[in-house]
């Protein structure tokens, strides 16, 4: 490192001078065995460890982290772990996205207040990847991200079974009937198999692939299996890593830009990848100033094709991705849709990640001319029910019911669905829509992945398995059917959601991008004048932080008061240690 640069570094301002302060930051480290020559004019790397025994997804990470710490130390570095919070998609009730943001700014003021020159972030579980890299883009300390890849795939009487998704569907098979208490308690047993992230195209692969394509993870690591050992030479790489980002000071803001954020997009789009991908590139974006837009995502999704067939929206899971080339070999197959000039951590182009790149397996990622669907993945609905937006994945739904028109079916919460959906004397056809409300960003709060309300156990005898279900909530990324999420805005704070009664006309029309109640305006605005929002029993703590705060679906979800407000609010750095 220069001598230059060593004048520079953001640690040196905590351990240099013989005042107080200095020597009681470097006592804190001697403390700790470790002298003043690791840290004096080197970079002081932090890495940000979501390990917990919590969330399984990401119990791979403690190993994860000494291997990172050994990339640091060979680069000239220190290395400095500390622990996050970790946010486990199955365990955190009722959401682990109500503590995303919670997350982001635990992150976020660890990197602010701390002597740290960099920091690699580790992540796995779906709402983890999303969470640091908004902390990366308003700290703005060079960052490189770490995933801890997808667990081994799972086998049940001989058929591969993918995490989630098929689920889903075994447990419809056990609510019908088709399944009993034996095979359950078997299939239990087989169902998660390893540690690491779901081993479809959830939320999780989805988002650590997007950190990819941001170019905020080295090219083609995001989907290496968490058991393979390639796992580890990545992250000791990535620690080799940060240490030259330091050195070259290149930051989030570098990196993340408005054309990466297109690029993303597209990938998502060309994945088939999970709806929450949407809330959280928003999200993100908006902690850069950048303006990502619902209409933005319909844009781009028209113009890409989706080509690749993993589950849930294909039928191959996360190992043949890997195999079939990745992240890479999806932008190579879109590469003449991407932005080439974009950076990525590696300090490579996307246009060069592009031409090293390969595609071997053309059936699990196509080639453009031979897409899964030339017309994208997902789709941005609005309409009287809908009047900033809502979303549908179209390469999870039925085509006969892209354009349908049926009577709504009205459950007033999760509970009241839950006491309701099952019973025989339901009022409810096939041709229905089922309507989920108070289930939003507020409602809840935290969105929950509720959408996929489950096919009535009386239709689904008789042989229906899918249905329009509408809703102001999340799905899980490894979901399907016709299910249409996000409605903005949400029922809780008086979104049109909450004027649908039972037996009204909803009709949905994708194609053409619509959504609609077909109930006179003046109906609505008689049934708005007794409208009542509901009754939270949250009333304390971070809860009530989250309800005053969170932003609608449209928005990301962030709290508005982490968006930056302006320019300058955006290139503002807190003061740190003072005299020295
Ligand atoms: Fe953690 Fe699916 S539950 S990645």
């Amino acid at each position: 490192m220069s001598r230059e640069k060593q004048q520079t570094l953001r640690s040196a301002e905590w351990f240099r001078g013989r005042a107080e302060l200095g020597l009681q930051h470097r006592a804190v480290l001697r403390a700790m065995g470790i002298e003043a020559e690791h840290y004096q004019d080197r970079p002081v790397i932090g890495i940000a460890n979501s390990w917990s025994e919590l969330n399984n997804c990401n119990a791979g990470l403690r190993e994860v982290a000494e291997a990172v710490k050994r990339g640091v130390l060979a680069a000239g570095g220190l290395p400095l772990e500390f622990p996050t919070i970790s946010l486990g998609e199955e365990l955190m009730k009722p959401s682990a996205m109500l503590y995303r943001n919670l997350m982001a700014m635990d992150v976020e003021e660890m990197l602010r207040s701390n002597p740290i020159d960099g920091v690699v972030l580790l992540c796995n579980c779906d709402k983890t990847t999303p969470a640091q890299l908004m902390a990366a883009a308003s700290a703005n300390l060079p960052t490189i991200q770490v995933a801890g890849g997808p667990r081994t795939s799972s086998y049940w009487r001989g058929e591969e079974i993918g995490s989630g998704t098929d689920l889903w569907r075994y447990w419809d098979q056990y609510r019908s009937g088709l399944l009993d208490r034996k095979d359950w308690d078997e299939f239990e047993r087989c169902i998660g198999c390893s540690i690491g992230n779901c081993n479809v195209m959830g939320t999780a692969s989805t988002m650590t692939g997007l950190s990819e394509a941001l170019g905020m993870m080295l090219p083609g690591t995001s989907s290496i299996a968490a058991t393979d050992a390639l796992r580890l030479a990545v992250a000791e790489a990535s620690g080799r890593r940060i240490v030259q980002l330091v050195t070259d000071d290149i930051r989030p803001r570098d990196i993340m830009t408005a054309e990466a954020f297109d690029n993303a997009v597209r990938v998502l789009i060309a994945l088939g990848g999970s709806t929450n991908a949407i809330i959280h590139l928003i999200a993100i974006a908006g902690r850069l100033g950048i303006p990502l837009t619902l209409d933005r995502f319909d844009e781009l999704s028209r113009s890409t094709p989706f080509i690749t067939d993993v589950k849930p929206s294909g039928s191959h899971q996360m190992a043949a991705f890997h195999a079939a080339g990745g992240i890479p070999a999806v932008m190579k197959q879109i590469g003449h849709l991407l932005d080439h000039r974009c950076r990525t951590v590696a300090g490579s182009t996307i246009g060069e990640v592009i031409d090293a790149a390969r595609c071997f397996d053309s059936n699990v990622i196509r080639p453009a001319a031979e897409a899964l669907d030339g017309e994208g993945s997902v789709a941005i609905l609005t309409g009287n029910l809908a009047p900033r937006g809502a979303v549908i994945k179209t390469s999870v739904a039925s085509r006969e019911l892209m354009v349908h028109k049926g009577r709504a079916v009205v459950f007033e919460s999760y509970e009241d669905m839950l006491n309701r959906i099952d019973r025989e004397d339901l009022d409810v056809r096939p041709d229905d829509v089922l309507v989920l409300r108070n289930a939003g960003p507020k409602g809840v709060p935290g969105m929950p992945e509720w959408g996929m309300i489950p096919i009535p156990a009386k239709l689904q005898r008789a042989g229906v398995t899918d249905m329009v279900r509408i809703s102001d909530s999340r799905m899980s990324g490894t979901s399907y059917g016709t299910v249409v999420l996000h409605i903005a805005p949400e029922a809780a704070v008086g979104g049109p959601l909450a004027l649908v009664q039972n037996g009204d006309v909803i009709t949905i029309n994708i194609p053409e991008r619509t959504l609609e109640l077909l109930v006179d305006e003046s109906v609505l605005a008689k049934r708005r004048e007794t409208w009542k929002p509901p009754v939270t029993p949250h009333l304390r703590g971070y809860p009530r932080l989250y309800i005053d705060h969170v932003l609608q679906a449209d928005q990301g979800c962030d709290f508005d008061f982490l968006r930056p407000e302006s320019e300058e609010a955006l290139r503002f750095v807190h003061p740190t240690v003072g005299r020295s």
